[in-house]
């Protein structure tokens, strides 16, 4: 059985998209065999990809509400190992009618079952909130990382996170283990970003804070082309960076 990694932040911006497409494509560069989950109203993911979805064209939403299995929502990418299942603006609409549904937050979990052992790493993408999907995402999950850009606030979202996670294992008995902190748009001789990862590693410890993503220019550039980083500006900081942090997740199995 795989690991289901939820990345999230409620922080907008943060990076979560750029790193649920370059942290996939980096296991599945190595080898891995790797599913991508858009739980994303906004549908970034699969843009980044250079994916589109057209009217009439299933999503995760479908899998969701209209009883269609996962496997034939699931898209190719350039990677034979790496696979996409698009989100895309219906899910803001399943967000808002299932907002006080209860068992709406069991849903991604039970629909993704079945997905799970053909995956060594069912990644996915969440949106900035605390709404149905980032539940519905962190109730599917073993494990989440929050990337996390060094700003005065970033603590604040940190610890509302951990909050959330003591309560989704008190209230659906499903531990989601924290696997730690992704500095993002860091920048190594910036006071701020040093200090920020001092805040974290007093408060979570030395091993909670994991590779930075330094701010690089090809990773913003990457997404427009469709691309991930991998293939856009392989000798990059930023693929250097997310092949660096893929070696260190699949450490902390
Ligand atoms: N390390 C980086 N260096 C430079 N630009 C970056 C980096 N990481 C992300 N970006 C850019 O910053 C913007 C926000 O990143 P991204 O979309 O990944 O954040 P997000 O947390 O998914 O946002 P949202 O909360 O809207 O879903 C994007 O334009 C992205 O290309
Ligand atoms: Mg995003």
């Amino acid at each position: 059985m795989g690991r289901t990694i939820a990345i999230g932040n409620r922080k907008g911006g943060s990076g979560k998209t750029t790193t649920s497409v370059n942290l996939a494509a980096a296991l599945a560069h190595k080898g891995r065999k790797v599913l991508l989950v858009d739980a994303d109203a906004q549908g970034h993911s699969a843009l980044s990809l250079g994916s589109t979805v057209t009217p009439g064209q299933k999503t995760l939403f479908d899998v969701l509400v209209n009883g269609v299995e996962p496997e034939e929502t699931v898209r190719s990418t350039y990677l034979s190992t790496f696979h996409l299942i698009p989100g895309g603006s219906r899910l803001a609409t399943y967000e808002r009618d299932h907002a006080t549904d209860p068992s709406a937050r069991l849903r991604l979990a039970e629909r993704l079952d079945s997905m799970r052992e053909r995956y060594d790493y069912v990644l996915i993408d969440t949106p900035p909130t605390l709404g149905l999907m980032t539940i519905c995402s962190l109730i599917a999950s073993t494990d989440v990382l929050v990337p996390m850009q060094a700003h005065f606030l970033a603590m604040e979202g940190l610890a509302e996170t951990i909050r959330v996670l003591g309560g989704i294992e008190k209230y659906y008995h499903s531990a989601v283990r924290l696997l730690g902190v992704i500095p993002t748009f860091y920048q190594a001789n910036a006071r701020l970003s040093r200090a920020i990862i001092g805040q974290i590693r007093d408060r979570l410890g030395e091993s909670a804070v994991l590779h930075p993503i330094r701010t690089n220019i090809a990773l913003a550039e990457a997404p427009s082309h469709g691309m991930t980083i991998f293939q856009y500006q392989p000798r990059s900081n930023g693929a250097y960076d997310y092949l660096h942090l893929a070696n260190q997740v699949e450490n902390l199995s």
